[in-house]
């Protein structure tokens, strides 16, 4: 085998890429101790839920500081959509600069809060304009706004949260009162340090996959981004088809989220050779290749929390197929030495979140150029998924991914190679 640990090229590079495997592993214990994972949208989620409860405002949104812009991070509008469906404008790519352009700039700006009756008739002489760019694309009415900015104990702007037409008992907009924005202003600073605490463990996440995958570091960030995206869409989708309660798929979509960055991880024991060799692998190192699974789900071992859990499944049974050809295969103990593969897993044998990322993955390896292939059309893409249905991918998942293709778009669309990724270029 020609894996990193047991590399034939001689021992400083198989020192080296010990060394890799090591700190890898390192990291992730590390990483278990952060108490409290939890991932940013799930932790915006539920800010957005008790800020709205406090004011009885029928929608907000929040934008995050990345890169020293404001960068719409997530929404609620119960007018639009409610609370329960997938929805692609979570996924909406806008940036606001931190000045009057905006008011949540101008929030960020100055740090300070605002009550706005109006928004489209702000009182002469504000500094600031409102931006009416998602009332033109969503029809949506904004009216009073109360913004906040995100600000923790050590003043640190994290960013600005909007909350938007308060509704009288009768559901009729209103306005917000001064009691209103002392309230959200006090909720807003504990929140604030709830989000930093979630971006920096993303943070880390992201940084722990770039070093661990080896890989360029622009692509890896937003590939893992991507597939952790669609992977939580596609499980929300396909617990509402089947009728999972609300709760339930809340926190089982936070961790997925999470676990699903996490599926190649075991590419770190992987050689470069193989790793980056920009043509087909030959059958051997294939093989090899296909131990990333194992080697991933080995990297959870402590599998202490929940998250080691999903994490260790979904590397180990993200190459399965429905049909029962794909690998590893069954395995009594993944800890034993030259193990060979397994009969493969199928259909309902392989873990529902194995099978919705079994589906991410491909997707976004299809789409993408990766150094082995070119991208493949969406259209080639799409009618290749719907061919394997039932043959690499199990049906209902390929159902739920078809029925919120705009919010996979969506998703593609916000986590791009270049420019979008929420972490700077890391330095190493
Ligand atoms: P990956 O690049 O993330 O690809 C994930 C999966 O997407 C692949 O799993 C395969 O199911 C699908 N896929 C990717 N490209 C194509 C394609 O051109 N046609 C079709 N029909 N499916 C495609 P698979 O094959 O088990 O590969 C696992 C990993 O092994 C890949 O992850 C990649 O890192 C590596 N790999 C696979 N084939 C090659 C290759 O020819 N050259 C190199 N350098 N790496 C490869
Ligand atoms: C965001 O893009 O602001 C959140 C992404 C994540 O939760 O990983
Ligand atoms: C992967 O193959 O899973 C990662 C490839 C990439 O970084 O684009
Ligand atoms: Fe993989
Ligand atoms: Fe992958």
């Amino acid at each position: 085998m020609t894996l990193k640990s047991a590399s034939r090229k001689g021992e400083s590079e198989s020192k080296e890429a010990q060394s890799d495997v090591d700190i890898c592993a390192k990291i992730l214990a590390t990483m278990e101790k952060l108490s409290h994972i939890k991932d940013v949208h799930a932790l915006l989620d539920a800010v957005l839920l008790e800020a709205r409860q406090m004011t009885r405002a029928d929608a907000g949104s929040i934008y995050l500081i990345e890169n020293n812009v404001l960068n719409f991070s997530y929404i609620h509008n119960d007018t639009l959509f409610g609370a329960s469906g997938v929805n692609r404008y979570l996924y909406a790519s806008q940036t606001l600069a931190v000045d009057n352009h905006s008011l949540a700039g101008y929030v960020a700006l100055t740090g300070e809060p605002l009550i706005i009756e109006d928004a489209y008739q702000l009182p002469a002489g504000m500094p600031f304009t409102f931006n009416d760019t998602f009332d033109q694309r969503s029809g949506y009415r904004t009216q009073s706004i109360l913004a906040a900015p995100l600000v923790t104990s050590n003043n640190k702007m994290v960013g600005v949260m909007e909350i938007i037409n308060p509704l009288n008992k009768d559901g009729q907009p209103s306005a917000f009162t001064p009691d209103d924005l002392l309230l959200l202003n006090y909720f807003a600073d504990n929140a604030a340090a709830a989000i930093e605490r979630a971006m920096m463990t993303r943070e880390i996440i992201l940084r722990m996959i770039k070093m661990c995958e080896l890989r360029d570091p622009k692509e890896t960030g937003v590939h893992a981004n991507r597939v952790g995206a669609y992977a939580a869409e596609v499980y929300h989708q396909w617990s509402l088809q089947q009728g999972i309660a609300d709760d339930d798929i809340k926190r089982r979509k936070d961790l997925l989220r999470i676990a699903a960055m996490l599926h190649d991880l075991g590419k770190v024991a992987i050689s470069d050779l193989i790793l980056k060799k920009p043509a087909k692998l030959d059958s051997e190192e294939f093989r090899t290749m296909q131990y990333h699974t194992i080697l991933g789900a080995r990297l959870f071992q402590n599998q202490e929390s929940d998250l080691d859990v999903l994490s260790a499944e979904i590397a180990l049974n993200h190459h399965e197929k429905w049909d029962g050809t794909g690998y590893p295969g069954k395995i009594d103990d993944i800890y034993q030495d030259q193990l060979p593969l397994g009969a493969g897993k199928q259909g309902e044998e392989i873990p529902i979140a194995g099978r919705i990322v079994a589906l991410a993955d491909v997707y976004d390896a299809l789409v993408n150029q990766r150094v082995y292939k070119s991208p493949w059309s969406e259209k080639t893409t799409l009618s290749y998924i719907k061919d394997q249905s039932g043959k690499h991918f199990d049906p209902e998942v390929v159902d739920a991914f078809l029925a919120i293709y705009d919010v996979i778009a969506a998703i593609r669309e916000k986590y791009q190679e270049e420019g979008s990724s929420s972490l700077p270029a890391a330095s190493h």
